[in-house]
């Protein structure tokens, strides 16, 4: 995969919308604990993007330094940016995961975040994080199988909204055909497949490889989640179709799939599908959701 992941996949608003459904607030704190987070540990985030992965591994009790790094410049600005607002001490660094610019065995924990399933060189990325980290420290990588049933992916919505709705429907799978066919899936999967990882960590010869479930749904009706985070989602799902959509309208090529008129209705519609979403929160009325089914997979590196 050549180019930035940031311009020709997902935007920054984007990742971090769909970050948000990734872990539950409960299972952070296990996160931290099978990572191997502890009092004193220096941590590295290969892949970071946006920082997702970085701020969960900062952002408990425990006194860590973190470090993330990322081959793309907007991604990096932008995790600078959200760690310090939320006051967390991150160092990000621009660089490329094939070369880390740090010293051998430098590291007491090797994290990273559906990295090595989108990395075309996984196994290059991996003797690296190998080489900076500690012997008997921790490599950690989650894996994210998310899960779009048809039908249901594209919500389970009251009778009133028939109309609009079926529009947008209509006009979201057009939109997404033409993206796909610009832009074919295959680019993005071109790492180790999710369910290979713990495997991949045994063939490279990590001990005491364990894979641990975690997972997430997000559903504006889910009583789950708390509403100010139903709003969150909601405001960014928004930003993010608008920003996606801007941006591959700008493609030469999509003039021929998806005309200008179509780009102007789906925004008209999206923020009409947003202002319902927002009007009503309640519980068990729209079951419009997205679910992520994560692996976090961990392994030792063996102390000579
Ligand atoms: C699927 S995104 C995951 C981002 C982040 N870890 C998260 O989960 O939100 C994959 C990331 O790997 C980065 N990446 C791909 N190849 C890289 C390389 N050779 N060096 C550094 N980063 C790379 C991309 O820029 C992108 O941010």
């Amino acid at each position: 995969m050549e180019g930035k992941w940031s311009v020709y996949f997902q935007n920054p608003e984007f990742i971090e919308q769909t970050r948000m459904s990734m872990a539950l607030p409960e299972y952070k704190p296990l996160i931290r604990k099978w990572c191997g987070i502890r009092d004193g540990a220096e941590v590295l985030d290969v892949g970071c993007g946006t920082g997702y992965f970085a701020r969960l591994l900062a952002g408990g009790d425990e006194d860590v330094t973190v470090t993330g790094i990322d081959r793309d410049d907007i991604f990096i600005d932008y995790a600078k940016r959200k760690a310090s607002e939320e006051s967390l001490d991150i160092d990000f660094v621009l660089g490329d995961a094939l070369h880390l610019p740090f010293e051998d065995n430098s590291f007491d924990v090797v994290g990273s975040h559906t990295f090595l399933t989108s990395m075309p060189d996984p196994k290059g990325a991996f003797d690296e994080m190998k080489r900076v980290v500690r012997p008997g420290g921790i490599i950690a990588s989650v894996t994210s199988m998310s899960f779009y049933p048809p039908g249901i992916s594209l919500g389970i919505y009251p009778e009133e909204c028939d109309v609009w709705k079926k529009e947008m429907d209509t006009l979201l799978i057009r939109l997404t055909r033409a993206y796909m066919k610009i832009d074919p899936i295959s680019e993005r999967a071109s790492g180790v497949a999710p369910a290979a990882v713990p495997h991949f960590f045994a063939e490279q010869g990590m001990e005491r490889v364990s894979a641990y479930p975690v997972g997430h749904m997000v559903s504006v009706s889910n009583a789950a989640m708390p509403v100010e985070d139903k709003v969150r989602w909601i405001e960014l799902y928004r930003e993010s179709e608008i920003k996606k959509l801007d941006a591959f309208m700008e493609l030469p090529e999509m003039s021929e799939m998806f005309s200008p008129e179509e780009a102007v209705r789906y925004r008209e519609l999206l923020d009409r599908k947003c202002d319902f979403l927002l009007s009503d929160l309640t519980e068990n009325r729209i079951w419009d959701w997205r679910g992520n089914a994560n692996l976090l997979v961990t392994g030792i590196k063996p102390v000579e």
